[in-house]
């Protein structure tokens, strides 16, 4: 596992949207990113301003890269102590320099040592890893599912959201997106697998991004679909026994 590939792409990195057909389906990055974070803060209502439990949750963005979840997710009001890491500095060094400093302090960034981070067992509530286990070889899959599973509290959350390949587009966009030239696409089955092949889980996959991420009305359509298996992202959610 080498951070050498994502050194490449840092500085001018923008989630793949130098894809003429990912441009058509949303203006920004920011745009792609939000739909996962509205998930999340529905999701984990502890991640909400103005919940009583305001900034307690220790949410770790494995795979961080520029950052971008843990922005959006702040952008739309989440308050939690970020943490983020990474294999590639170059990614980790434009987290920091994009964090905007309205936002406060920008969050913990550490890099990784391959599938390894330098975190204790069970420091995390909440783990996220987006868009990233399409990038790891599949050998070295196992070792990342063991190594969310070893930071995680009993009782925390893991949500791992990925492209899906049952979706036509998105393997046409992946096909011809420079930052995917070496991705190796997994279905929600695989992910199911791979968690509890490597600890006890309580597991819920939905599907996400049904239309267009630019066009805000729409919204309710992706909510009414979650179940169905054709989305362009899924998220599956992954409960650790208490
Ligand atoms: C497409 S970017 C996604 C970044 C971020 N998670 C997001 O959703 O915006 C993929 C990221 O995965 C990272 N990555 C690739 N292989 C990795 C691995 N084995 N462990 C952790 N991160 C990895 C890359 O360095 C890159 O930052």
């Amino acid at each position: 596992m080498s951070g050498a590939e994502f050194d490449r792409h840092a500085v001018n990195y923008d989630g793949g949207l130098d894809n003429p057909i990912k441009r058509l389906l949303g203006d920004t990055a920011d745009q792609f990113i939000a739909v996962k974070a509205r998930w999340l803060l529905r999701r984990e209502p502890g991640l909400r301003a103005g919940n009583p439990k305001e900034g307690s949750l220790r949410l770790l963005d494995y795979g961080c890269g520029a950052g971008d979840l843990m922005r959006v997710l702040a952008e739309l009001g989440a308050r939690a102590s970020f943490t983020g890491c990474d294999v590639s500095d170059g990614m980790l060094a434009e987290a920091d320099k994009r964090w905007p400093r309205r936002l406060g302090p920008s969050p913990a960034l550490a890099a990784q040592d391959g599938a390894r981070t330098p975190f204790a067992d069970r420091q995390f509530d909440v783990a996220t890893i987006s868009a990233v286990l399409h990038h790891v070889p599949v050998a070295e899959r196992p070792a990342v599912y063991a190594e969310l599973g070893r930071v995680l509290r009993p009782g925390g959350r893991l949500y791992v959201f990925e492209h899906n390949p049952r979706n036509p587009l998105v393997r046409h966009v992946v096909a011809r997106t420079p930052i995917d030239e070496n991705a190796i696409l997994l279905d929600a089955r695989e992910v199911q697998d791979g968690l509890l092949g490597s600890g006890r889980y309580e597991l819920e996959t939905d599907y996400l991004m049904f239309m267009p991420p630019a066009i805000a009305w729409l919204r309710f359509v992706d909510r009414a679909l979650a179940w169905l298996p054709l989305g362009a992202q899924y998220v599956v959610a992954a409960s650790k026994p208490a």
